[in-house]
């Protein structure tokens, strides 16, 4: 079946990243790195090399950085040039998105995910989107949204990436019910709920940070009511949508690094950092020693 392309991606990057102050008090968490690219360029890739043409970054204040770290760096580059440093010149114009491909709106207040992404409404228009949250790192080839891009070619509607979580973790997650067998690559979603009390999750499938959206749902966030945290949920709009429109959930295969944890963060960085063969050469040693203490 033929499916409109999904063409633009939201980011949702407003949040205040308290659980790593002091580092992020002048430093977006967006902005920490995880070997040698900030947390945000892992996620603006994946995007990329789904097929996303243009990224919509819901902001607040204190964000300037991402934007720039988008654009051009005259004076960095006008020297890296006169140092005939062509190799790190080449890697700056590689994740430089073209001009009028970016957006940047801001949230204004913290009113919650949902709310973030319906800021976005008006950027996106009348056409299914993607949502990535950054805070999800993921490695696999093809990357996370790319695998859901080729779930939507053939089902469309909705798709949202899921994993399984142990099930003392799911009150922290937006958690889905399943239609059919959980251990499928893809199932019918038929409920989800966000951040059930212990005891309570539907499965042990959490949502992972990834969605494929159509644009109604910004119709439902409009008159979304607060929901878990005292926040408007994305989760509690879907679970609307579910009701006139199809969601898939995929299976995610690969590797998910919660950023949003220090824990997380550090395994991305070990992971990340042992992909790259001269790097892991020089890190395994050190890594042992560590572990040996
Ligand atoms: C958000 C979503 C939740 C999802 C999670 C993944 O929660 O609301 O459904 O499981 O991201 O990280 P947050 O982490 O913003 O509390």
């Amino acid at each position: 079946m033929t499916q409109r392309k999904i063409r633009k991606a939201v980011l949702p990057v407003a949040g205040l990243g308290t659980r790593f102050l002091p580092a992020t008090k002048a430093v977006p968490k967006e902005m920490l790195t995880v070997v040698d690219r900030p947390i945000i360029q892992y996620v603006v890739d994946e995007a990329r090399a789904a097929g996303i043409e243009h990224i919509v970054f819901v902001t607040g204040r204190n964000k300037h950085v991402i934007e720039d770290h988008f654009d051009i760096a005259y004076e960095l580059e006008d020297t890296l040039r006169a140092r005939k440093k062509q190799g790190a010149l080449d890697l700056l114009d590689a994740i430089r998105p073209s001009p009028g491909s970016t957006s940047f709106t801001r949230q204004q207040e913290p009113l919650g995910l949902g709310h973030a992404i319906w800021c976005a409404r008006d950027l996106v228009g009348n056409e299914p989107f993607a949502v990535l949250l950054p805070d999800m790192v993921m490695k696999s080839d093809p990357g996370c949204l790319s695998q859901m891009v080729s779930v939507y070619e053939e089902t469309g509607g909705n798709v949202v990436s899921v994993e399984a979580v142990p099930e003392d973790q799911t009150h922290n997650y937006g958690i889905v019910e399943v239609d059919g067998d959980p251990q499928a690559a893809t199932f019918s979603i038929t409920g989800m709920v966000e951040k059930p009390a212990p005891g309570t999750a539907p499965s042990n499938l959490f949502i992972n940070g990834r969605y494929i959206l159509q644009p109604e749902i910004f119709t439902l966030l409009e008159n979304q009511e607060v929901g878990a945290g005292g926040e408007i949920q994305l989760t509690d709009a879907m679970l609307a949508l579910m009701a006139r429109q199809r969601f898939t959930g995929l299976r995610f295969d690969g590797e998910t690094y919660d950023c949003g944890s220090k824990s997380g963060f550090l395994a991305a960085n070990i992971a990340f950092a042992l992909e790259n063969e001269e790097l892991a050469g020089e890190l395994r040693p050190l890594l042992g020693d560590i572990l040996k203490l």
